[in-house]
């Protein structure tokens, strides 16, 4: 088994905020995360495979940056989280990402004949979630 790994940038403002709560709940449970603000993300994909005999390739990196694209990046990069559909009812925290990312990755990369192995991704250079499926 081989792992290969695609790292992507994006982008992105939000505010943490639970609507079911008050405002003066938010401010406790949230603190300054709780005001608009935005983050630099990484997200790196790695899909776990064997070698294709005929390329030499588990996937082609240029394949998978394009599904990437596709279904993430240009849907998040410089929005507002809060506001995009794939996001609607959800809190957008780096785990609630992560977990909405494979899901829109997993079945596509599926339909390909690729394994989503795991999604990494790092709000800032300390804080970081990896979502492995429901495993
Ligand atoms: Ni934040």
């Amino acid at each position: 088994m081989l792992y290969i790994t695609r790292r992507e940038h994006f982008s992105a403002s939000h505010t943490l905020h639970n609507k079911n709560l008050s405002k003066e709940e938010n401010e406790v449970l949230f603190g300054k995360c709780n005001s608009f603000h935005g983050h630099n993300y990484y997200m790196e994909v790695t899909l776990a495979g064997e070698i294709n005999p005929k390329s030499g390739y588990v996937m082609d990196l240029k394949k998978l940056n394009e599904i990437l694209l596709d279904k993430v990046i240009n849907i998040v990069d410089h929005k507002f989280l809060n506001d995009v559909g794939i996001f609607k009812s959800i809190i957008p925290t780096t785990e609630n990402m992560a977990m909405v990312f494979w899901k829109e990755l997993k079945d596509v990369l599926k339909a390909d004949n690729h394994r989503l192995y795991s999604i990494k991704l790092y709000e800032t250079e300390k804080n970081f979630v990896i979502y492995k499926g429901d495993e």
